[in-house]
């Protein structure tokens, strides 16, 4: 049984809990989402500030939840890419000095790691190979998961992450931010085929379109395009079909590569990660399809789908099972590629 105390605060959540093997035993998130609503978007300096402000509270609550003292946590963990280089200087800083303080092993993890891992903690019997869709905010792709640490992206978005699309097309809706949670709502009450929208295929040099790569920048412009044109055409631009439509036609396109990749892979599984997961309209589509493809797919519980430090501590407590730590002398980064994660660590066999 291993015990990791985890940190994230690659972004804007201040999340920090404490999990023992694929259980959580305690998982506190501060958000910070109504200090930014009013810039319509995270300002990187004040998620930094905040995450100073918040840290130690939220280490002495996950602590105090989790009942547990120093003694009975193995290890401490911290992401350390990808994020906002400030804000994840918070939370890698924090854990450095307890691991220095407390003489315990820090482990550096990867953000989308984490979001791959949150399926675990619903799901603790699953094991790879599965494939798992990455939809968060900065991140859209395909990636074959072979072992601990070891992943290969089979596809991705050429340009805007489909989190960073449901944010985008909300600002110009004028819905707010964050942009998923808002559309998700509002599309409740819309009519999915009231607008035919471009799912985003991207072109193949050789003639035909890429089966696992996707481009939502277009859809974002077409949206964009039709409500310039509703708002000539109408009084009152039908903002519930128009939120319906956009993600009715993001859930079909990532539905469509996601059964095709699985299916020409031969994995059985998909596991679902990051923000996007959280979109009752990818939900349903996918897992209509999956049914009729005879596969599997797994969502992490809602409050797992957004960031938060639980499924950082989860794959923490893999690497640290395996004999993988960091060393004290690990930066931040704010891009890393995923066949990247075993830079992070050294094993001690
Ligand atoms: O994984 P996450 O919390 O942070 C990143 O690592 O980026 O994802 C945040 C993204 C935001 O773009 C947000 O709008 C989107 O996830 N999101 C949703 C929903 N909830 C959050 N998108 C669509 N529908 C939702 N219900
Ligand atoms: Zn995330």
């Amino acid at each position: 049984m291993t015990t990791v105390l985890a940190i994230e605060t690659s972004c804007d959540e201040t999340a920090v809990a404490i999990v023992n093997n694929r259980q959580v035993c305690s998982s506190i998130i501060a958000s910070q989402i109504p200090v930014h609503q009013q810039y319509g978007g995270v300002v990187p300096e004040v998620a930094s500030r905040q995450h100073l402000e918040t840290i130690n509270q939220a280490i002495a609550q996950a602590l105090q939840q989790a009942k547990l003292d120093w003694e009975e946590i193995d290890g401490i963990a911290a992401t350390c890419a990808p994020g906002l280089v400030g804000a994840l200087l918070v939370g890698l800083t924090a854990a450095k000095t307890l691991a220095m303080v407390h003489n315990k092993p820090f482990l550096g993890v990867h953000h989308l790691e984490g979001h791959i891992y949150a399926t675990y903690l619903s799901e603790p019997s699953l094991n790879p190979p599965f494939l798992s869709l990455l939809v968060s905010g900065g991140h859209t792709s395909l990636i074959y998961v072979k072992d601990c640490g070891v992943y290969e992206t089979l596809g991705q978005t050429r340009d805007d992450a489909a989190g960073e699309a449901f944010d985008k097309v909300a600002r110009l809706l004028k819905l707010g931010y964050p942009g998923g949670p808002a559309i998700d709502k509002l599309a409740q009450q819309g009519n999915p085929q009231a607008f035919v929208l471009p799912e985003g295929k991207v072109s193949l040099p050789s003639g035909g379109f890429h089966r696992y790569d996707a481009s939502f920048s277009g859809l974002k412009t077409a949206v964009l395009r039709l409500v310039q044109q509703l708002e000539k055409d109408t009084t009152q631009v039908p903002v519930a079909d128009v939120a319906a439509s956009f993600q009715d036609t993001v859930a079909r396109s990532l539905t469509k590569r996601a059964i095709a990749c699985a299916l020409d892979y031969g994995l059985d599984t998909i596991a679902v990660g990051g923000g996007v997961a959280a979109n009752s309209g990818l939900r349903k589509n996918l897992q209509a399809a999956a049914i009729k493809h005879n596969l599997r797919v797994l969502f992490p519980p809602l409050k797992f789908c957004t960031d938060n430090a639980a499924m950082i501590g989860c794959a923490a407590v893999d690497h640290l099972s395996s004999g993988h730590t960091s060393s004290l002398t690990l930066g931040v980064e704010s891009r890393l590629a995923l066949s990247q994660v075993m830079k992070l660590y050294q094993t001690v066999d």
